[in-house]
């Protein structure tokens, strides 16, 4: 008898020696390596070469990756127009979806090719770092720009956004984009992994994963929680805008719940850590002192079911305090997915290619005859 399993719970589609969860421990590794010490102590490019390659690079391999990324930087014309082209407040996301289908474009009789695409894998780190600058500058209403290398990939894309930073933002960005890098196989990785397993091209691949992060119920939470925090203005409001909307059913709480933790999500220790040191205004203040009220509501009222703060709780509260605005940051979570998302892509077409195509189990009609008229 066949069966279905709604949202493929429990499905397993593929193997991999990338990102190791235990929902229930509240544990999340890259290649065996504990998440929070890799965001305190590497950097978003040797992360990205650990998850690529195996292997931490050496001196040389991490200087040639961050070359191959820094001399991908400038975006081709044609991208420049296209995004030029696009309403300044067009969602920044769909700018991104945008920018990577066009690129896929270039990728005539695309053919998978183990060397060259690996090859390709920094060649598309530079070019997504300016896609996501830029769409930043366009929606400030500054000009569009070849971002200038600058040490660190983090320090390269908060200079391309907002030219001076201060050493702490760098770092937090560092951190960001090692902690979002990648997550098994959510929403947006199995998009690309599907489009990947028809042989098409990474861009392609690339751009099916942006589609899919944009939901509120996978990378439009960050924003979604934020937006909760502003709507409830200070602790004070917290206890009834929790039993209006949330203990009444109305609503359900963004940035609490997740499809494989039971405990808290272990990346929230070090947002949570930048959010207390980079929340220096008073607004901001204000806004993390909701979240923690909030926080203690949420877990109070669903902890006994194994409902607890995600990642998206904390973290727009540190891309807030960077500066960008609330619009930007499910396009940040995208920049730092894209090495995650392509380091799947390589194993899976490299070690365990099969066309992914499941079954419905048909519940139409049965047979029926057209009439003649
Ligand atoms: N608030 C209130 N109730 C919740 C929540 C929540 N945030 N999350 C789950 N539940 C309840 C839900 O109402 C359901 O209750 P019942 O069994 O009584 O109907 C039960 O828990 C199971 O919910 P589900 O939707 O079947 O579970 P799921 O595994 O599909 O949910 C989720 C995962 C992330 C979609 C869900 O927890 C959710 O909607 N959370 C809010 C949005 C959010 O924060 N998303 C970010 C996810 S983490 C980052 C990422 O993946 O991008």
């Amino acid at each position: 008898m066949e069966e279905i399993s709604p949202g493929l719970e429990n499905v397993y589609i593929k193997y991999t020696e990338l990102t190791y969860i235990d929902g229930n421990k509240g544990i999340m590794r890259y290649r065996g390596y504990d998440i929070n010490e890799l965001a305190q102590k590497s950097s978003f490019e040797a992360v990205s070469y650990l998850m690529l390659f195996g292997k931490f690079p050496d001196a040389a391999e991490l200087k040639e990756f961050r070359d191959v990324i820094n001399k991908n930087l400038p975006m081709p014309d044609y991208l420049k127009t296209i995004l030029k082209a696009l309403p300044e407040e067009s969602d920044a996301l769909g700018m991104l979806q945008t920018l990577l289908s066009a690129r896929a474009s270039e990728e005539l009789n695309y053919q998978y090719n183990r060397a060259n695409d690996r090859k390709k894998i920094p060649e598309m780190l530079g070019q997504v770092l300016s896609m996501v600058a830029n769409i930043y500058r366009v929606k400030s209403g500054n000009s569009i720009i070849d971002p200038e290398p600058h040490g660190t990939y983090a320090e390269t894309f908060l200079r391309a956004c907002f030219g001076d930073v201060a050493k702490d933002t760098v770092k937090a960005m560092d951190s960001a984009l090692i902690l979002y890098m990648d997550h098994e196989i959510p929403a947006s990785t199995t998009a690309a992994l599907v489009t990947a397993s028809t042989l098409s091209d990474m861009y392609s691949a690339l751009a099916s994963a942006v589609t899919a992060l944009r939901g509120p119920l996978h990378g439009g939470a960050a924003e979604g929680a934020y937006r909760q925090f502003l709507e409830i203005g200070s602790p004070e409001n917290v206890d009834k805008w929790f039993n209006d909307n949330i203990l009444s059913g109305k609503r359900r709480l963004v940035g609490f719940g997740h499809r494989v933790y039971r405990t808290y999500d272990p990346r929230l220790k070090t947002f949570k850590k930048y959010a207390d040191l980079l929340a220096t205004t008073e607004e901001l203040k204000n806004i993390l002192a909701t979240a923690k009220e909030l926080e203690q509501a949420g877990v109070k009222a669903f902890g006994a079911r194994g409902i607890y703060t995600n990642t998206d709780f904390y973290s727009g509260i540190v891309f807030r305090a960077m500066g960008f605005p609330v619009d930007m940051f499910t396009t940040l979570f995208g920049l730092s997915r894209v090495s995650g998302i392509l380091a799947h892509i390589t194993e899976y077409v490299e070690t365990q290619e099969r066309l992914i195509r499941p079954r419905a189990i048909y519940r139409g009609p049965e047979e029926r005859k057209l009439d003649n008229n």
